[in-house]
């Protein structure tokens, strides 16, 4: 049962009936004997941005590695020059578009980060534009401020100066601005420290932000040690994080979300999620949806490559998607389970189990999607009436 877009009753159909009567049911949805399931919760995006990357992809498939790009100038950096020539409604306009994408591949929430601005007026420009999105769009959005997420030109060899910035003159004014309630730093060598990590998200925490960072993507410099001692809501990546860190997380309770297109993309070995859900460390997954490192929206796509590269199963990758996902966000409340007072985001999958997901490769077996009880998107539904398949 549904009522003003959340979750009121759970039930076979005949007691739901007996309960309400029909005069109290006003309209039904027939499942078809399809799977429901909850909407996907997207809890680590870069959907912002001004124009695609693909140059840079040729270079990469090439063999040049994706921080010599960005060491030469190129890479994130890139991104950072075509967003500060475009316009907040474009901006907003392409943010759009690319949620659009996301939603009629089963996403009913997402967070969208900032970082592509690294300056005061850029960055506040990127949040506000995610706001517009946010504002024309059914999908719940949670925007993040990362501005720490390179080392701008102008900052070159004088990182620890940048940060300042971020601190002193970012961050209140984000505060301010009153749109994000996130902040992120990427801790890699030559981009941020974890010493830099602290700096920053320990300001941030007294400002009142959650806090998560890009942590031990390409190098283990113990960024996910960092999130377990400050309580941050997720460490993302990991794909060098250590035992010890991925320990220390476990005993934390912090979020790992794992990126698997971006390991794909970058031909990467996998985070270790076994590993991880071992040491009992919540696992959530995510695109990364961005330019550079990982261009995909699909989150069907990501569940694949968790269950077949990441020896996740399908239950598990299920979880990673929704209710581990929205704990990573700050969003267990509203969203990522069916439960009696969430709100009724949900999706009908065009399969017996989740498993369909990960299985039917390459395509999106994701019928409908349903996001606080309305239907926002409808992908492919075949019609039982005319074969099995
Ligand atoms: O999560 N690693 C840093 N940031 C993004 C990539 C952003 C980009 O390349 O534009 C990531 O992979
Ligand atoms: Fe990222």
């Amino acid at each position: 049962m549904v009522k003003d877009g959340r979750i009121t009753d759970i039930g076979d159909e005949t007691t739901i009936r007996k309960k309400y009567g029909n005069d109290r049911i006003s309209r039904e949805t027939n499942c078809r004997s399809q799977c429901l399931v909850p909407g996907f919760v997207d809890p680590h995006t870069h959907m912002c941005f001004a124009e695609l990357r693909e140059d840079e992809f040729a270079l990469r498939i090439q063999g040049t590695p994706y921080l010599e790009i960005l060491a030469r100038g190129g890479g994130i950096l890139s991104s950072v020059s075509s967003v500060a020539e475009t316009n907040v409604d474009l901006l907003a306009q392409n943010t759009g578009n690319v949620m659009q994408r996301a939603m009629a591949y089963g996403t009913t929430t997402v967070e969208i980060k900032s970082g592509y601005g690294l300056d005061t007026e850029n960055e506040l420009k990127m949040l506000e534009a995610i706001n517009m999105a946010a504002a024309s769009s059914p999908l719940d959005v949670v925007p993040t401020f990362l501005g720490a997420h390179a080392i701008p030109q102008s900052f070159k060899n004088k990182s620890d100066d940048f940060i300042g910035l971020v601190i002193e003159e970012m961050l209140p004014a984000v505060k301010k601005q009153g749109i994000a309630n996130q902040c992120d730093i990427f801790c890699e060598k030559g981009v941020f420290s974890v010493d830099q990590g602290r700096r920053l998200l320990s300001a941030a925490k007294e400002l009142g932000f959650g806090v998560k960072l890009h942590a031990d993507e390409v190098h283990d410099l113990g960024g996910a040690g960092l999130a377990a001692e400050l309580q941050a809501l997720s460490a993302d990546h990991l794909l060098a994080a250590s035992a010890d860190s991925i320990a220390a997380m476990g005993e934390a309770g912090v979020v790992a979300t794992l990126l698997p297109a971006t390991a794909y993309s970058l031909r990467k070995p996998y985070a270790r999620a076994r590993q991880m859900i071992e040491k009992s460390v919540p696992v959530a997954l995510a695109t990364d949806c961005n330019p550079g490192s990982s261009y995909t929206e699909s989150m069907p796509f990501i569940i694949g490559l968790a269950v077949l590269n990441m020896h996740m199963s399908p239950a598990e990758a299920l979880t990673a998607a929704t209710l581990n996902a929205a704990y990573a966000i700050g969003m267990e409340k509203r969203v990522g389970s069916l439960d009696i007072g969430k709100q009724a985001d949900f999706l009908l999958l065009e399969g017996k189990s989740p498993a369909i997901l990960a299985y039917h490769a390459g395509v999106s077996m994701v019928a409908e999607v349903y996001k606080r009880g309305e239907r926002v998107a409808s992908g492919y539904s075949s019609s039982k009436d005319e074969g099995r398949l």
